[in-house]
Parts: structure tokens; sequence; C-alpha cells
């Protein structure tokens, strides 16, 4: 019997892709090539899986052109590049990556907020540039963060890795908002108190964003939610572009509205507002949160196994519409 189809959109772990090939007939992209969205409408043609890596839109009109299409697996926790609704209807499986990236994104979203705070970027600047001539007492002073209130807006599994981090290491108070309350046990291991986002917004020394992205968060973070914040706040982003209005947190960022800000995700990225490029207020890093090489193995062997778990049993490890196995003949 001939081996089913599988696609995988982008350059990842040859060892992935030879597990992958002990299943199916394997088209991969080894030299990394940006294929446009024609190019991958194109080369899903046939294929019952496609590995994709977060990048690749996967909506209506892409699974019009791809009805033999049976799952799509994202190498990301994040989904928002599915339309998983449409998915659904089409009897498409979606699965995606958590868990195995919970602790290392957590440690980036710390070391993003203390490079924030203590102005880390912005210092190492003037020191490569010869400016370091003697010191001085405000000398890129920034904001503590130890004993400093932490607000975190999304508190799923990264934002409570987050929460312990600055509760049992830094001392912090930690403040969180969520769509929906978490029980008392767990908000008893992160130490946390839900509060509003309006008390979030006011009352946060260093706000991080750990939500995810859909229609109802676009923008949660504008002008007005910035306004909010204090003058000597930090706010971090590690969610999603398009959570935060970048124009007008670069505007408040240049106005010193708040003090600084740490982003590691943009909106229309890889493109970033030209403004943030230009403050010094502003520690940029292009969305590595998760870029630990045991992590992205991870992540990338739990999204192979979705595909050989889902193709060859029936049996997903990580499904986001299980409603697709239940309708299966
Ligand atoms: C995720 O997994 O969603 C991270 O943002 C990496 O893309």
């Amino acid at each position: 019997m001939s081996k089913l189809k599988v696609l995988v959109a982008r350059a990842v772990f040859p060892e992935v892709i030879a597990k992958l090939e002990q299943h199916f007939d394997v088209t991969s992209n080894p030299a990394d090539e940006p294929w446009s969205r024609a190019q991958l409408i194109g080369k899903m043609q046939g294929m019952t899986g496609v590995f994709t890596t977060g990048a690749e839109r996967i909506d209506k009109e892409l699974l019009a052109e791809c009805p033999q299409l049976k799952i799509c697996a994202n190498m990301a926790v994040g989904y928002n590049n599915f339309d998983v609704d449409a998915m659904t209807a089409q009897g498409v499986l979606a699965t995606n990556a958590p868990d195995v990236l919970t602790e290392t994104t957590a440690d980036f979203g710390f070391a993003l907020l203390m490079a924030t705070a203590r102005r880390m970027t912005e210092s190492e600047h003037y020191l490569r540039a010869g400016k370091w001539q003697r010191w001085s007492y405000d000398m890129f002073a920034g904001s503590d963060v130890h004993g400093a209130t932490l607000g975190i807006l999304g508190m799923g599994r990264i934002g409570q890795g987050i929460a312990r981090r600055g509760a049992y290491g830094f001392g912090m108070k930690v403040i969180y908002h969520n769509r929906s309350r978490l029980d008392a046990a767990t908000e008893g291991a992160c130490k946390a108190a839900y509060v509003s986002k309006e008390e979030l917004l006011k009352t946060s020394d260093h706000l991080v964003l750990v939500l995810p992205y859909s229609a109802s968060s676009h923008h949660a973070i504008g002008a007005a939610e910035i306004a909010q914040m204090k003058p000597s706040a930090n706010l971090i982003n590690i969610a999603r572009g398009g959570i935060v209005d970048d124009a007008a947190l670069a505007a408040a960022l240049r106005d010193r509205r708040i003090a600084g800000a740490g982003l590691d995700v943009f909106e229309g990225e890889p493109k970033v507002h030209p403004d943030l490029l230009t403050l010094p207020n502003v520690v940029l890093t292009p969305h590595i949160a998760s870029a630990t090489l045991p992590t992205r193995l991870a992540m990338a062997n739990l999204a192979a196994d979705n595909l050989i778990g889902f193709l060859t049993q029936g049996k997903p490890l990580t499904p986001l519409n299980p409603a697709v196995l239940t309708a299966r003949p």
C-alpha cells in the first residue's frame, strides 16, 4: 500500500523528518525556501497532512483548494494561523504544541521583563558605542523587579509559569486578569490574585501579556489602556503581534508615558513598526521566546507525533477540534 503524503512547510530537525518518513511519503523544505501562499497551496495538492510552524495561514480559501487534507499540525502552541471553525467544517483536524514550551517561554518572558526593567540593551549599546567614560549616580537607573507588582494578562500555562517565577524567585506581588478566574488551588500555587483588567493596568509595575490572539484580543492594549498604566511601568509582550497597538505603544514610549517595553512579537512581523526601532526604551527580540534547541525539538516532535498518531491510529496527542474525531466514519 502506498504511503500517505505529508508536507512539512519549513525546515525542521532532520531527525523529525526521518521519523515522519518512517510512516509517510514526506515532502519537506530543507532549504527553508520562502513559499508564497500560492506555492504552499500548490505543494499541498494531494497531501493528507501538513506540518506547519505557525506562519502558514490555513483558512477556508486554502482548505477549499485542498480537499484531501485531513490534518494540520502546528509546531507552536499559538494557532491564530488556523481558522479552526473552517477546519472543523471541512473535517480537518487541527493540532498545536502545548506544554513542551511552557517553562522555556516563561523563562524568556521573565528575561525580557528584567532586561527591560534594568535597561540592559540600551546600556549595552551605550557601552559598545564607546560612550561610557565615567560613573554617575543615575546612569541607566531602571526599575526594581524584586518586590514590585507583576501583572499578567492571560493566565494560561505560560502566564502561570511567569507568576511562579515572580512570586517565588523575586518576592513580587502577582496580580492577573484572564477570561475566566483560575481555581483557588492554582491561584494559591502561583500566589496570584485575580483583578479586573482596569485594576491590572493601573497597579502593575511590570505588565506581561501572555494571552492568545483572536478578534477579541486584537489591540487589547491600545492608547486607552496604556493611558491607564503607571508612568513608571514596563509592558512586556510575548503573546502575539496585534494584541498591542504598536503605533500607540511607540507614541507612548516616545513621550515617556510609560517607562519601557520588551517586545518579542509585533503587528505584521517580521516587519517592526519603524518608530519602535528608533526608541531607546524598548527591548526588541525576533519572536524567540520558545527558542532553545531542546524545546524547539520537543515542539517539532509533538507536531510530528500528532501527524503519526492521527494518521496511523486516529489518535492525535493534542487536538484542537476533537469534534472532527468523533465525526469520522
Ligand atoms: C508559539 O508556540 O506559539 C510561540 O509563539 C512560537 O511560535
